[in-house]
């Protein structure tokens, strides 16, 4: 890849919400986003306002619990670039609320989708990483995740109680720590990051935060310099204990 083509960015569960401003931003900061939506409909949706803005948008089918939407994937982004510089493993769900499953049915689903799934995409899209002149990957996780804040009392979500989920993120938590040692030397950065507790579906609108405000530290850490730290967890304000 020389110096001029522009960077490409595969964001996954980018339809809605942080993915959404996720795939927004970095098209606005000259990024060709490849839009991961589990429907093409929803994918285009998403996409139609960040093509008005100007913004080079791709949508892309993909499903991180499906095998073969994964696959799919990998073989037509190698055919049609050959590499993508950053992946942004941000779809994910919390369950802990849902009624009608059991905790076990909650945990299945969750380590499917937010630490499977998001393996699953590492792994496929490894070969077009190592392509990449700067090659990042984001793991967004949470800081419900962290072992040392849980511990602190005056931690401001000492009172959220979701066991199921920080346990789905803190091992996403574990798989950027030792894809962070296990990549280092193709010069691949792994992160992960907490975008705050932020006004989406998933939280049913709750918060003030905005999904742009959620944003900022995921494109920080997409377009993070060759001095950038790997293996790291972060919110917008520093990084964040384990
Ligand atoms: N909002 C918060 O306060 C907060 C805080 C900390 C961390 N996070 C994390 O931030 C990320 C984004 O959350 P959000 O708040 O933006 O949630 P959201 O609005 O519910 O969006 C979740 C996205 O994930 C997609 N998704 C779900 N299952 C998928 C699958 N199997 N394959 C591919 N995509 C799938 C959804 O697609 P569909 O539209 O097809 O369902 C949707 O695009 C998640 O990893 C979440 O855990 C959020």
């Amino acid at each position: 890849m020389s110096e001029t083509t522009q960077k490409i960015v595969l964001v996954s569960g980018a339809n809605r919400g942080i993915g959404a401003a996720v795939a927004a931003a970095l098209a606005r900061a000259g990024v060709h986003v490849l839009l991961g939506a589990r429907t093409l409909e929803a994918g285009e949706a998403a996409a139609a306002p960040i093509r008005a803005e100007g913004g080079k948008v791709t949508v892309v089918q993909l499903d991180v619990t499906d095998a073969a939407s994964v696959a799919a994937l990998a073989g037509n982004l190698a055919a049609d670039f050959g590499y993508i510089d950053i992946l942004v493993n941000n779809a994910g769900v919390g369950l802990d609320y849902v009624p009608g499953l059991s905790a076990v049915e909650k945990m299945e689903q969750m380590l499917a989708i937010n630490v499977v799934g998001g393996l699953r995409l590492t792994e496929a899209m490894l070969p077009l990483l190592e392509k990449s002149t700067a090659p990042r990957i984001v793991n967004v996780s949470s800081e419900l995740a962290s072992f040392g804040l849980r511990h602190d009392p005056s931690w401001g979500h000492h009172d959220k109680v979701m066991p199921l989920y920080a346990a789905s993120k803190a091992a996403v938590n574990a798989l950027t720590l030792g894809y962070a040692f296990a990549l280092a030397d193709k010069g691949i950065k792994v992160n992960a990051i907490c975008p705050g507790y932020t006004a989406t579906e998933a939280t049913n609108f709750m918060p003030d935060r905005t999904v742009d405000e959620a944003a900022v530290v995921i494109l920080q850490m997409a377009l993070l310099g060759d001095d950038g730290p790997t293996g790291g967890f972060f919110n917008d304000q520093g990084p964040l204990p384990w």
